[in-house]
């Protein structure tokens, strides 16, 4: 009855990433599923008297029904071959429901009457709107680290990534009724942070971000790139130690160049959309690693070595030997985040707390939770690192002045130029003003889908003129559908949706289209456990591409008789709505124009 030729489940590709959930979570089933679901355990228990807990429902191939249950498991305690009770179950499975039921190989297939599904879910998506999809199956409270720069750059392209992934996966844990708290470490401390500072004492002249026409982050990644380590070390040196002494001239000047820089982040962070709650400075926290350092050598978890630095020995589980203070008594990057994991936890009481940082620190952040379980903290098992893999560019192309990495601004503004370009192709004679604001809308959108689009472990080859184009697995292919919809919706009014006869949605492509819409709930709550927004895009493209080829072969507007035309309607709203909501939780934009 249902024909589900080519759709690619969204929810089959995720590779189970982390499973805090799964100890709270049940994958939250849509109505429908969970209503056939129920029919099944009272056939079950009416036939073979047996209570179960759980029904696995899964989506067969289409010619197999649009739900089935593998009855192999039972056969063993039944004594009974999966066929027979394939069998008995089919029989007894009567419902306004399901159309029919059939006994193959093992697995009762079930096929839904059209209508009442499509009633079921349109009605659902149109009554709830902004709230489809969303559920409040989890109560936990997460405290999710992102971004979290060092003070002396301004961000770069795999900071556009780190930050993609910490909103979206914020917005997911959230849909799913998580409380997250937002935060990021600043890190503003520690000798790279001295390098831009002497740079500039030396070179600066008292220029400022302003006479020098930059934003403060990028004014100061000036000087951290004129950075001399031949002639100037000795003097960094020299302004670490006095900025733990608290000089009040290197602290005063520290100060200014953090601001300029935080000035700075703020507008990349305003057009990438990223949001804390709450910021921890590692000048403010650092003091506390090391009485964490003393703490940990009372309880014998760490070593006092015979040159006065603090260690720990984890060779037993193959995580080497490593340092956590050096001889001199200065704390290293791993103190702080001892230090910081306390705090955080003393502050936020939280059920789990996920850092999404860069691959490269695995290896830190697997000694950072060993050694927090060593020290007895009860909630460390609870301490996830979503780690991520690089950014690369087009060879050649968007080189910074060190010649190595790129900085995010230079990335947006390069999305945006192009957006505008394709928009002022299409639309010569647009308003510069309404010009600006699509393009910021679409490049974004572009820049972000391809950032959120490739799983987080895989690496990203990104190429901004792909990204930006309207075919292909882009954002902005996703936002022109939803900008189609919207022109077609302009100025119609839906019906009352008691109004309407949804057994006239009976086109092949109209099914289709109803049964992706169906699982949306679903793809959002897996890709909120299995902490991948990568799996909301795919479900987004698909979705697309389905709408596509619905409106390719019908005519919504110019349906023959009114009925089929109000039926049409209300599918191509709940897609219009299940589009925005999606692209929301990936913090892109849905725009009615293109
Ligand atoms: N600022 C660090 C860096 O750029 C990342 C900090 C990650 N978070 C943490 N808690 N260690 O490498």
């Amino acid at each position: 009855m249902f024909e589900i030729c080519h759709l690619g489940f969204a929810i089959c590709f995720i590779i189970p990433y982390s499973r805090i959930f799964a100890d709270f979570m049940v994958i939250f089933l849509y109505m429908i599923k969970q209503k056939i679901a129920e029919k099944i355990k009272k056939a079950f228990k009416k036939e073979f008297n047996i209570a179960l807990d759980e029904v696995d429902l899964s989506y067969p191939e289409s010619q197999f029904g649009d739900f089935s249950v593998s009855c192999h498991k039972f056969a063993k305690d039944l004594k009974m071959s999966p066929q027979e009770i394939a069998q008995k179950l089919s029989e007894t499975l009567k419902d306004k429901l399901i159309a029919k039921t059939e006994a193959i190989a093992g697995y009762l297939n079930i096929f839904v009457d059209s209508g009442m599904l499509s009633k079921e879910v349109l009605s659902d998506i149109l009554n709830q709107e902004n709230a489809y999809g969303s559920s409040k199956i989890t109560k936990q409270k997460i405290v999710l680290e992102y971004s979290s720069p060092n003070t002396n750059k301004p961000l770069h392209l795999g900071h556009a990534r780190n930050n993609m992934l910490g909103m979206s996966l914020s917005c997911l844990l959230e849909s799913q009724g998580a409380e997250v708290i937002k935060t990021q470490i600043i890190n503003d401390r520690g000798i790279h942070i001295m390098k831009s500072l002497v740079a500039y004492q030396k070179l600066g002249n008292n220029e400022t971000p302003e006479s020098a026409g930059m934003k403060g982050d990028h004014f100061v990644g000036k000087y951290y790139v004129l950075f001399d380590e031949e002639t100037m070390m000795d003097e960094a040196q020299e302004a670490l130690r006095k900025w733990e002494a608290g000089d009040a001239k290197v602290v005063k000047l520290w100060e200014q160049m953090n601001k300029w820089v935080y000035e700075g982040y703020e507008d990349t962070y305003r057009d990438l959309g990223s949001e804390f709650d709450k910021d921890y400075y590692e000048s403010e926290i650092y003091k506390s690693g090391k009485e964490i350092v003393a703490q940990g050598i009372l309880k014998d978890v760490f070593k006092k070595e015979e040159d006065g630095s603090v260690s720990i020995n984890l060779e037993d589980i193959d995580l080497d030997k490593k340092i956590l203070q050096r001889a001199d008594g200065t704390s290293i990057y791993i103190t702080q985040d001892l230090a910081l994991a306390v705090e955080r936890q003393k502050e936020f009481k939280a059920d789990s707390l996920i850092y999404v940082v860069g691959q490269e620190q695995e290896y830190h952040f697997k000694v950072l939770f060993e050694i927090l379980k060593r020290l007895g903290y009860e909630w460390a098992k609870n301490l996830r690192h979503l780690s991520y893999g690089l950014v690369f560019l087009p060879e050649g192309k968007m080189k910074s002045r060190e010649g190595k990495v790129v900085d995010a601004d230079d990335i947006i503004a390069e999305v945006e130029d192009l957006a505008a370009k394709e928009i002022k192709k299409r639309f010569p004679e647009i308003s510069d003003a309404e010009l600006g604001q699509r393009s910021d809308a679409i490049g974004l959108g572009a820049l972000k889908f391809m950032l959120l689009r490739v799983t987080p472990s895989q690496a990203i080859h990104f190429d901004p003129k792909e990204a930006i184009s309207f075919e292909g697995s882009t954002g902005p292919y996703v936002q022109y559908v939803f900008a189609r919809i919207s022109s077609i919706l302009e100025n119609m009014e839906l019906p009352e949706i008691d109004d309407v006869d949804f057994s006239l949605l009976a086109e092949k492509e109209e099914k289709e289209l109803v049964l992706k819409l169906m699982q949306y709930p679903e793809v959002l709550s897996s890709a909120a456990e299995n902490y991948n927004p990568s799996a909301l895009c795919n479900y987004l493209l698909e979705l697309s591409q389905i709408f596509n080829s619905f409106y390719h072969k019908h005519s919504v507007l110019k349906a023959e008789g009114g009925t089929v035309r109000d039926a049409r309607l209300c599918l191509i709203a709940s897609a219009r709505i299940v589009l925005k909501n999606g692209l929301n939780i990936l913090g892109i934009e849905a725009v009615s124009k293109m």
